[in-house]
């Protein structure tokens, strides 16, 4: 009964914005997990699905949810009830509650295959550095797809759906995590919509990779940007480029994106979620000068923490938080803080929004400065 709702709704909605048309996926990620973002209302709609028998018909992972892991983050009685429901209806329903944003980690996504992913930078992250197809589909489009195993064959679905429209020249790099959000940001804010296809970009490292999806993303509706010589096919995207816009990103205008530092309360790391890598550059660089003054915050996928052992003990000796499986822009555990530091400029963006405080962008060499100021 739960295939036969969710075929039939999926096909509906196909109606609308596909001519019908849909496309079976291979992997599903679905987004709206967190009871602080769905609510009484969102539990009710699991729970229903739930009541109906609904189960994935394909392997399925879910995004992080409103509280970490190990009881870090201090957060009420309520929201702790809600998150439990959530949690119990989705294992009902088969979902893989890896509680991550970055499921890249360990789904190889190989190009050319289709996937119903809902997470903003994740969807960005394997278009753009895999050549993996996954449109921006809602959270609940994509749980409904995840059952019924398909979803509507939106433009991203088709390779003419992915033909580059503008050419970005990028004149500045090779990008760390900082700047790579920048030019995510100011490519998103000055295009908008279409398709970047980049020239000269340079990425130092994955958390650049990472930054960059994630900003570009969060500044536009853009899922998918060609980079040359980095995205696998670049070299047929090219050929097939129809470049309306032509814009160039230089040094200037990633310094002017950039305000004045200033001392935060707590430095925050890990939006999307930190790699091993990136953590353990942390705890090196913290490690050469003491415990911080002031707190590190580092938010990571549960199967990154199980691996670092008793490495995050180590950290919290050194006043590095590492948590996993939620982050400090979508934990209330954030209102604590007037202003915090970072290099991430997803968090940047909605940290303000959802939580009224300040955020400073600053280079990760400076965020760890600043814990000392
Ligand atoms: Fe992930 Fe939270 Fe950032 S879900 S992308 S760390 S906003």
């Amino acid at each position: 009964m739960a295939q036969e709702y969710a075929k039939e709704a999926i096909l509906k909605i196909a109606d609308v914005i596909s001519s019908g048309e849909v496309v079976p996926v291979e992997t599903a990620h679905i987004s709206g997990v967190s009871y602080l973002t769905i609510g009484e209302h969102g539990v009710e709609f699991l729970e229903f699905l739930v009541s109906l028998g609904a189960k994935v018909s394909v392997f399925t992972t879910s995004n992080p949810a409103a509280t970490d892991l190990g009881g870090v983050l201090e957060i009420d009685k309520e929201t702790l009830e809600g998150q439990r429901r959530i949690y119990k209806a989705l294992w009902a329903m088969g979902v893989s509650t890896i509680s991550s944003c970055t499921p890249y980690d360990f789904i190889l996504t190989r190009p050319r295959t289709f996937h119903a992913w809902a997470e903003s930078n994740a969807i960005t992250y394997i278009n753009t550095f895999r050549d993996a197809w996954s449109d921006k589909n809602p959270g609940p489009l994509a749980l409904l797809g995840a059952i019924a195993g398909f979803v509507p064959k939106t433009p991203l679905y088709t390779l003419e759906g992915r033909r580059p429209t503008a050419y970005v020249k990028i004149d500045v790099g090779p990008l760390d995590s900082l700047e790579a959000g920048v030019v995510g940001a100011l490519i998103g804010e000055r295009l908008g919509s279409g398709v970047p296809y980049l020239s000269g970009a340079v990425f130092r490292d994955e958390e650049s990779r990472r930054e960059f999806a994630a900003a570009l993303s969060t500044y536009s509706s853009m899922v998918f940007a060609v980079v040359e010589g980095v995205t696998p096919h670049w070299w047929e995207y090219l050929h097939m480029g129809d470049f309306r816009d032509k814009i160039t990103i230089s040094r200037d205008d990633v310094a002017k994106y950039l305000g004045d530092v200033e001392t935060p309360d707590a430095v925050y790391i890990g939006c999307p979620f930190a790699d091993p890598d990136t953590i353990l550059w942390v705890l090196e660089e913290v490690k050469k000068r003491g415990p911080a003054k002031r707190p590190i915050y580092i938010s990571t996928s549960p199967h990154v923490y199980k691996q670092l052992g008793k490495l995050a003990e180590t950290a919290s000796r050194l006043n590095i938080i590492i948590f996993a499986g939620t982050c400090l822009v979508v934990s209330p555990f954030t209102r604590r803080f007037k202003s915090i530091a970072t290099n991430s400029l997803k968090a940047a963006f909605y940290i303000p929004k959802l939580h009224e405080v300040r955020v400073i962008p600053c280079r990760k060499e400076k965020c760890i400065e600043l814990a000392y100021a």
